[in-house]
């Protein structure tokens, strides 16, 4: 039994998809999320920052909060930094490219599979490298759909100017023909009405979230993590950004378990150059 924290890290309020997920999954577990809206969007970055900002958060989750497990709630640190963050850290990191795949994998009837992400996660090839060896193989369909996470972080889901967006962004989807649509970035279940009107009533969209906390739970079980069952689970959030926009739009998001946010300021500059 391990009462500490489950530390999880996004670049902004993405990753309260796979909150949520835990939330109703490990209701014991207490869990820290950093969202680090003051360097979001991480997906235009290039993957050396991306690396950077996230080996960051991780020695922050571990030196200030204790945490017994770091899940990177983000496609595009998935995709650029698990593997180091694994050599690095020795608790165990949970990423979302994984479960994301097999998601999709086990949902699709015809083999024809899209995944739309941010241009970081697209190109850095890790869903292509993930799907790319299944057997039966998969026809995939990938593209990346630059802005939609800026529609997200300002808390408009259901704009028309987000549906015009979307639609020209997963054109290539569209007519590929594909019966399952993996969301490849964890801000795009909140999109999930739009996205759903544009691609059809017929495709199933995949968000990593569920099967993701499916892993933790098994994750915890196997290494002896689990909290007690007495424990009532606490929860932390951490903006760099404002921590009263956080917490305003996160509660709208998330729902009642958000009720307070604070902040983390990095040092020196905010960009690497
Ligand atoms: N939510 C993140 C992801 O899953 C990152 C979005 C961004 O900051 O560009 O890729």
């Amino acid at each position: 039994m391990d009462p500490r924290p489950i530390g999880i890290f996004d670049s902004g309020f993405g990753g309260l998809t796979i909150v949520r997920a835990l939330v109703d999954l490990v209701p014991n577990e207490s869990l820290v999320y950093l969202g680090d809206s003051a360097r979001y969007p991480y997906g235009p970055r290039r993957p050396e920052e991306v690396a950077k900002f996230s080996h960051q958060i991780a020695e922050h989750l571990i030196a200030k909060y204790d945490v017994k497990m770091i899940i990177v709630a983000c496609n595009t640190a998935s995709s650029v930094a698990l593997d180091s963050l694994k050599e690095r850290f020795s608790l165990p990191i949970v990423g979302v490219i994984g479960a994301g795949a097999r998601s999709a994998v086990s949902a699709s009837q015809s083999r024809r599979v899209g995944v739309i992400g941010t241009v970081g996660t697209i190109a850095s090839g890790a869903y292509q490298r993930e799907l790319g060896n299944v057997d039966p193989p998969i026809g995939l369909t990938c593209a990346a759909c630059p802005g939609l996470v800026e529609f997200v972080e300002a808390g408009e889901t259901d704009s028309e100017q987000v549906r015009v967006l979307a639609s020209r962004l997963l054109h290539p989807i569209t007519t590929a023909e594909v019966d399952t649509l993996l969301l490849g970035c964890t801000h795009y279940p909140f999109l999930a009405r739009v996205i759903q009107d544009v691609v059809g009533r017929d495709v199933v969209l995949i968000s990593s979230a569920e099967e993701t906390a499916f892993e933790v739970k098994e994750l915890l079980s196997t290494s002896g993590l689990f909290a007690s069952n007495s424990q009532v689970g606490e929860y932390i959030f951490v903006s760099s950004g404002d921590p009263e926009k956080f917490k305003e739009l996160g509660h709208r998001l998330l729902g009642p378990e958000l009720q307070d946010a604070e902040q983390v300021i990095w040092e020196g500059n905010l960009d690497e150059t």
